[in-house]
Protein backbone atom coordinates (compact mmCIF):
# COMPACT_ATOMS: atom_id res chain seq x y z
CA UNK A 1 0.00 0.00 0.00
CA UNK A 2 1.38 3.27 -1.10
CA UNK A 3 1.74 5.91 1.93
CA UNK A 4 -0.43 8.77 0.95
CA UNK A 5 2.32 11.74 1.72
CA UNK A 6 5.34 13.12 0.27
CA UNK A 7 8.55 13.85 2.37
CA UNK A 8 11.07 16.32 1.79
CA UNK A 9 14.38 16.62 3.09
CA UNK A 10 16.70 19.91 2.02
CA UNK A 11 19.85 20.98 3.51
CA UNK A 12 23.23 21.81 3.00
CA UNK A 13 25.80 19.66 0.79
CA UNK A 14 27.00 16.10 1.99
CA UNK A 15 25.02 16.51 5.23
CA UNK A 16 23.61 12.64 5.55
CA UNK A 17 20.55 13.95 3.16
CA UNK A 18 20.69 10.63 0.67
CA UNK A 19 21.55 8.30 3.82
CA UNK A 20 18.47 9.39 5.89
CA UNK A 21 16.18 9.23 2.61
CA UNK A 22 17.37 5.88 1.71
CA UNK A 23 16.47 4.73 5.20
CA UNK A 24 13.13 5.66 5.22
CA UNK A 25 12.07 4.20 1.80
CA UNK A 26 13.39 1.00 3.20
CA UNK A 27 11.23 1.44 6.04
CA UNK A 28 8.33 2.68 4.60
CA UNK A 29 8.24 1.13 1.20
CA UNK A 30 8.57 4.63 -0.23
CA UNK A 31 10.34 6.00 -3.28
CA UNK A 32 13.59 7.74 -3.25
CA UNK A 33 14.19 10.75 -5.57
CA UNK A 34 17.89 12.69 -5.67
CA UNK A 35 17.21 15.91 -7.03
CA UNK A 36 20.50 16.55 -6.89
CA UNK A 37 21.55 13.96 -8.78
CA UNK A 38 19.37 15.56 -11.80
CA UNK A 39 21.42 18.82 -11.76
CA UNK A 40 24.77 17.20 -11.55
CA UNK A 41 23.68 14.88 -14.68
CA UNK A 42 22.74 18.27 -16.64
CA UNK A 43 25.84 19.67 -15.14
CA UNK A 44 27.79 16.68 -17.10
CA UNK A 45 26.16 17.34 -20.16
CA UNK A 46 27.19 20.87 -20.33
CA UNK A 47 30.78 19.38 -19.54
CA UNK A 48 30.55 17.15 -22.14
CA UNK A 49 29.06 19.76 -24.83
CA UNK A 50 31.47 22.49 -23.89
CA UNK A 51 28.60 25.18 -22.72
CA UNK A 52 31.03 25.51 -19.30
CA UNK A 53 34.56 25.40 -18.15
CA UNK A 54 36.71 26.73 -15.75
CA UNK A 55 36.93 30.43 -18.16
CA UNK A 56 33.86 30.61 -19.68
CA UNK A 57 30.14 29.88 -19.35
CA UNK A 58 27.89 29.60 -23.32
CA UNK A 59 24.56 29.54 -21.27
CA UNK A 60 22.55 30.24 -24.84
CA UNK A 61 24.61 27.49 -26.43
CA UNK A 62 23.00 25.24 -23.02
CA UNK A 63 19.69 26.98 -23.34
CA UNK A 64 19.86 25.62 -27.57
CA UNK A 65 20.63 22.19 -26.80
CA UNK A 66 18.48 21.48 -23.53
CA UNK A 67 15.88 19.01 -25.17
CA UNK A 68 18.57 16.97 -26.26
CA UNK A 69 19.50 16.32 -22.44
CA UNK A 70 17.17 13.79 -21.38
CA UNK A 71 17.64 12.74 -17.32
CA UNK A 72 15.91 9.62 -15.86
CA UNK A 73 16.40 7.06 -12.81
CA UNK A 74 16.49 3.54 -13.55
CA UNK A 75 16.10 1.09 -10.50
CA UNK A 76 19.24 -1.77 -10.18
CA UNK A 77 18.33 -4.63 -8.34
CA UNK A 78 21.63 -5.91 -7.58
CA UNK A 79 22.29 -3.22 -5.14
CA UNK A 80 19.21 -1.62 -4.45
CA UNK A 81 19.22 1.59 -5.54
CA UNK A 82 18.30 3.55 -8.27
CA UNK A 83 20.60 4.82 -10.98
CA UNK A 84 20.89 8.14 -13.11
CA UNK A 85 20.65 7.95 -16.73
CA UNK A 86 22.19 10.93 -19.12
CA UNK A 87 20.68 10.06 -22.65
CA UNK A 88 20.29 6.34 -21.39
CA UNK A 89 24.05 6.09 -20.28
CA UNK A 90 24.55 5.39 -16.35
CA UNK A 91 26.65 8.26 -14.93
CA UNK A 92 26.06 7.55 -11.98
CA UNK A 93 29.14 7.37 -10.58
CA UNK A 94 30.49 10.10 -13.11
CA UNK A 95 28.13 12.93 -11.57
CA UNK A 96 29.63 12.51 -8.12
CA UNK A 97 32.93 13.64 -9.06
CA UNK A 98 34.81 16.60 -8.16
CA UNK A 99 34.91 17.95 -11.76
CA UNK A 100 31.10 17.99 -11.91
CA UNK A 101 30.68 19.10 -8.37
CA UNK A 102 33.04 22.11 -9.23
CA UNK A 103 30.54 23.47 -11.48
CA UNK A 104 26.85 22.03 -10.49
CA UNK A 105 26.25 25.10 -8.38
CA UNK A 106 26.30 27.46 -11.29
CA UNK A 107 24.44 25.11 -13.30
CA UNK A 108 22.06 25.10 -10.57
CA UNK A 109 21.43 29.17 -10.25
CA UNK A 110 20.03 29.28 -14.28
CA UNK A 111 16.40 29.69 -14.01
CA UNK A 112 15.26 27.68 -17.22
CA UNK A 113 17.34 24.55 -15.98
CA UNK A 114 15.60 24.88 -12.61
CA UNK A 115 12.14 25.63 -14.33
CA UNK A 116 12.96 21.92 -16.49
CA UNK A 117 13.72 20.00 -13.20
CA UNK A 118 11.33 21.10 -11.29
CA UNK A 119 8.28 20.34 -13.46
CA UNK A 120 10.15 16.98 -13.48
CA UNK A 121 10.21 16.38 -9.61
CA UNK A 122 6.73 17.99 -9.37
CA UNK A 123 5.41 15.15 -11.92
CA UNK A 124 7.00 12.74 -9.65
CA UNK A 125 5.06 13.42 -6.76
CA UNK A 126 1.90 13.48 -7.86
CA UNK A 127 0.73 10.43 -6.71
CA UNK A 128 2.75 10.90 -3.39
CA UNK A 129 4.91 7.93 -1.64
CA UNK A 130 8.11 9.84 -2.24
CA UNK A 131 11.00 11.33 -0.32
CA UNK A 132 12.59 13.51 -2.26
CA UNK A 133 15.66 15.28 -1.22
CA UNK A 134 17.00 18.50 -2.45
CA UNK A 135 17.81 22.52 -1.57
CA UNK A 136 14.11 23.83 -2.36
CA UNK A 137 11.99 20.26 -1.95
CA UNK A 138 10.12 21.57 1.23
CA UNK A 139 10.21 25.93 0.06
CA UNK A 140 9.45 25.85 -3.71
CA UNK A 141 8.85 22.04 -5.26
CA UNK A 142 6.64 20.74 -2.76
CA UNK A 143 5.62 23.08 0.19
CA UNK A 144 2.57 20.61 0.56
CA UNK A 145 4.78 18.24 1.32
CA UNK A 146 3.34 16.37 5.02
CA UNK A 147 6.67 16.38 6.27
CA UNK A 148 9.82 18.22 6.09
CA UNK A 149 13.18 18.13 7.45
CA UNK A 150 15.89 20.42 6.88
CA UNK A 151 19.16 18.76 7.84
CA UNK A 152 22.39 19.91 8.34
CA UNK A 153 25.95 19.03 10.00
CA UNK A 154 28.92 21.05 10.94
CA UNK A 155 31.01 21.81 7.86
CA UNK A 156 34.36 19.63 8.79
CA UNK A 157 32.21 16.78 9.49
CA UNK A 158 30.89 16.76 6.36
CA UNK A 159 33.87 17.53 4.23
CA UNK A 160 35.30 14.54 5.96
CA UNK A 161 32.36 12.23 4.83
CA UNK A 162 32.36 13.84 1.24
CA UNK A 163 35.90 13.02 0.98
CA UNK A 164 35.92 9.38 2.06
CA UNK A 165 33.80 9.05 -0.62
CA UNK A 166 35.32 10.19 -3.08
CA UNK A 167 38.53 8.27 -2.34
CA UNK A 168 36.55 5.27 -2.36
CA UNK A 169 35.61 6.21 -5.92
CA UNK A 170 39.70 6.69 -6.10
CA UNK A 171 38.87 10.65 -7.29
CA UNK A 172 42.22 11.85 -6.63
CA UNK A 173 41.55 15.26 -4.46
CA UNK A 174 43.28 16.66 -1.57
CA UNK A 175 40.95 17.09 1.61
CA UNK A 176 40.89 20.99 0.97
CA UNK A 177 39.96 20.84 -1.96
CA UNK A 178 37.11 19.07 -0.83
CA UNK A 179 36.06 22.02 2.08
CA UNK A 180 36.57 24.53 0.11
CA UNK A 181 34.44 22.83 -2.86
CA UNK A 182 31.65 22.30 0.03
CA UNK A 183 32.22 25.96 1.26
CA UNK A 184 31.80 27.31 -2.18
CA UNK A 185 28.69 25.15 -2.69
CA UNK A 186 26.76 26.54 0.33
CA UNK A 187 27.41 29.73 -0.10
CA UNK A 188 26.01 29.71 -3.92
CA UNK A 189 23.21 27.42 -3.05
CA UNK A 190 22.00 29.77 -0.28
CA UNK A 191 22.77 33.28 -1.99
CA UNK A 192 21.12 32.69 -5.41
CA UNK A 193 18.30 34.52 -6.17
CA UNK A 194 16.19 31.66 -7.55
CA UNK A 195 14.79 29.51 -4.64
CA UNK A 196 17.63 29.12 -3.04
CA UNK A 197 18.49 26.73 -0.24
CA UNK A 198 16.53 27.76 2.71
CA UNK A 199 14.69 26.29 5.85
CA UNK A 200 11.07 25.87 5.47
CA UNK A 201 9.09 27.02 8.70
CA UNK A 202 7.65 24.03 8.94
CA UNK A 203 10.59 22.42 7.99
CA UNK A 204 11.54 19.97 11.38
CA UNK A 205 15.76 20.68 11.93
CA UNK A 206 17.74 17.43 12.26
CA UNK A 207 21.83 18.14 13.00
CA UNK A 208 23.47 15.17 12.23
CA UNK A 209 27.34 16.55 13.69
CA UNK A 210 28.62 13.63 15.79
CA UNK A 211 25.42 11.44 15.41
CA UNK A 212 25.48 8.02 14.56
CA UNK A 213 23.08 6.56 11.82
CA UNK A 214 21.48 4.41 14.03
CA UNK A 215 20.23 7.54 16.22
CA UNK A 216 19.48 9.99 13.72
CA UNK A 217 17.54 7.17 11.73
CA UNK A 218 15.59 6.50 15.55
CA UNK A 219 14.76 10.45 15.30
CA UNK A 220 13.65 10.55 11.90
CA UNK A 221 11.42 7.16 12.51
CA UNK A 222 10.03 8.51 15.59
CA UNK A 223 8.60 11.74 13.64
CA UNK A 224 7.32 9.76 11.01
CA UNK A 225 5.57 6.94 12.96
CA UNK A 226 3.77 10.16 15.24
CA UNK A 227 2.30 11.54 11.82
CA UNK A 228 1.57 8.80 10.95
CA UNK A 229 -0.68 7.48 13.74
CA UNK A 230 -1.96 11.06 14.04
CA UNK A 231 -3.31 10.85 9.88
CA UNK A 232 -5.03 7.06 10.72
CA UNK A 233 -6.59 8.74 14.18
CA UNK A 234 -8.35 11.15 11.97
CA UNK A 235 -8.87 9.32 8.84
O1 LIG B 1 22.64 17.19 -3.29
P1 LIG B 1 23.86 17.39 -4.17
O2 LIG B 1 25.08 17.85 -3.43
O3 LIG B 1 24.15 16.21 -5.04
O4 LIG B 1 23.44 18.59 -5.15
C1 LIG B 1 24.32 19.08 -6.13
C2 LIG B 1 24.02 20.54 -6.39
O5 LIG B 1 22.76 20.68 -7.04
C3 LIG B 1 23.97 21.42 -5.16
O6 LIG B 1 25.20 22.05 -4.91
C4 LIG B 1 22.91 22.44 -5.49
C5 LIG B 1 22.09 21.85 -6.58
N1 LIG B 1 20.74 21.50 -6.18
C6 LIG B 1 19.79 22.48 -6.23
O7 LIG B 1 20.10 23.62 -6.53
N2 LIG B 1 18.49 22.18 -5.95
C7 LIG B 1 18.13 20.95 -5.61
N3 LIG B 1 16.84 20.68 -5.36
C8 LIG B 1 19.11 19.92 -5.52
C9 LIG B 1 20.42 20.24 -5.79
Amino acid sequence: MNNLINIAIDGHSSCGKSTISKAICKKYKMIYIDTGSMYRAVTLFCLENNCISESFFDISKLLNLIDKCHVNFIYDRIDDSSKTFLNGRNVEDEIRSIRVSKFVSQIAKVPQIRKKLVDYQRNMGVDKNIVMDGRDIGSFVFPNAEIKFFVTADVLDRAKRRFLQLSINNDSISFDEVLENIKKRDQSDSTRSINPLIRAEDAILIDTTNVSIESQNKTIFKIINTYLANENRNR
